[in-house]
């Protein structure tokens, strides 16, 4: 079998960037066709450029960035984090990329090139504003996407935004209720397994020890990042492309509470038959990895 070819929706963002870091540290399992930003962690502009920016550091300018949404789809503007630096690669010294952007907005390119391959797969990492344009302009488009991996959404725990919700689902409840409404196959990379999935001293002196410049990008990001938030947790979406016999995982109904009180972008998840009501499930949801591995594979990806 070849490489699984999927297009990467994200708002870099560390974790996001070491994400990408990992999936393009593993071709020979997955072939990134296409990234589009999405402002989340910080506002667009630094986003497209660091989405490109780690392509070049990654000798990848090949893979077109297509430029999305800046806000979300019913807030006037969204919310951003604190933990990824005012940058949003905390900090990092890679210079101002000099690839362009190609043409086109993230929700119409989703649209062609899921029609172009067929039976797309997307993984999703910053607030889902873009996919969800993308299912408003494009009715039929489920019937092009095979899967959707998610980072995003608490279903069993707090949330890390607000006491319910976690921060991809907190700046655009609106448009996760879309995607999760679209019938199309979704894994839940929540917080529930993310916060298994941390950083260890241990494995920022194994990053420490290759010698190249990727890794010492990784290590800048795993150091500066870390020290705010050591959960890794859009590396652990990618993880689950690379290697889903790793984590546990229940089927689930989940519905995004889209209320602008206190539980905007809650996840409700119904896993039990009396909680399910004779609804069938649209979520896999991700609850535990087996955290060594999970670092495991992050390291040997960078080597
Ligand atoms: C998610 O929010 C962002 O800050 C991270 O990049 C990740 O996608 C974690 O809640
Ligand atoms: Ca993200």
């Amino acid at each position: 079998m070849g490489a699984l070819r999927f297009l990467y929706d994200c708002d870099p963002g560390a974790d996001d960037a070491l994400a990408m870091l990992l999936a393009l540290g593993r071709p020979d399992a997955l072939d990134m066709i296409a990234l589009t930003c999405v402002a989340g962690n910080v506002g667009l502009e630094p986003v497209v450029n660091n989405a490109r920016r780690i392509l070049e550091l990654c000798g990848r300018r090949d893979i077109p960035v297509y430029s999305g949404a800046a806000r979300p789809i019913m807030a006037s503007r969204g919310r951003t984090s604190i933990m990824h630096g005012a940058d949003g690669l905390a900090g990092s010294t890679l210079p101002f990329p000099t690839m362009p952007l190609a043409d086109g907005h993230a929700a119409n390119e989703i649209s062609r090139i899921a029609r172009e391959e067929g039976r797309l797969h997307i993984c999703a990492t910053g607030p889902l504003t873009n996919l969800a344009l993308a299912l408003l302009l494009d009715p039929d488009l489920p019937d092009f996407i095979s899967a959707i991996t998610i980072m995003g959404g608490a279903a069993f725990c707090p949330g890390n935004t607000t006491p319910l919700a976690e921060f991809n689902f907190a700046v655009d409840p609106h448009a996760a209720a879309i995607v999760f409404d679209s019938g199309i196959p979704i894994t839940m990379i929540g917080l529930d397994v993310t916060r298994q999935a941390t950083v260890t001293d241990n494995m920022i002196r194994q990053v420490q020890a290759i010698d190249t410049t990727v890794a010492r990008e990784a290590a800048h990001l795993l150091i500066n990042y870390g020290s705010k938030d050591p959960c890794l947790h859009d590396p652990a979406a990618i993880a689950w492309m690379l290697k889903p016999e790793m984590f546990e995982t229940v089927q689930a109904h989940v519905t995004i509470c889209t209320d602008s009180g206190p539980a905007a972008g809650q996840v409700v998840a119904a896993v039990s038959e009396r909680h399910l009501a004779g609804r069938t499930t649209n979520c896999t949801v991700v609850m535990l990895v087996i955290a060594e591995e999970f670092r495991r594979l992050f390291v040997n990806a960078l080597r």
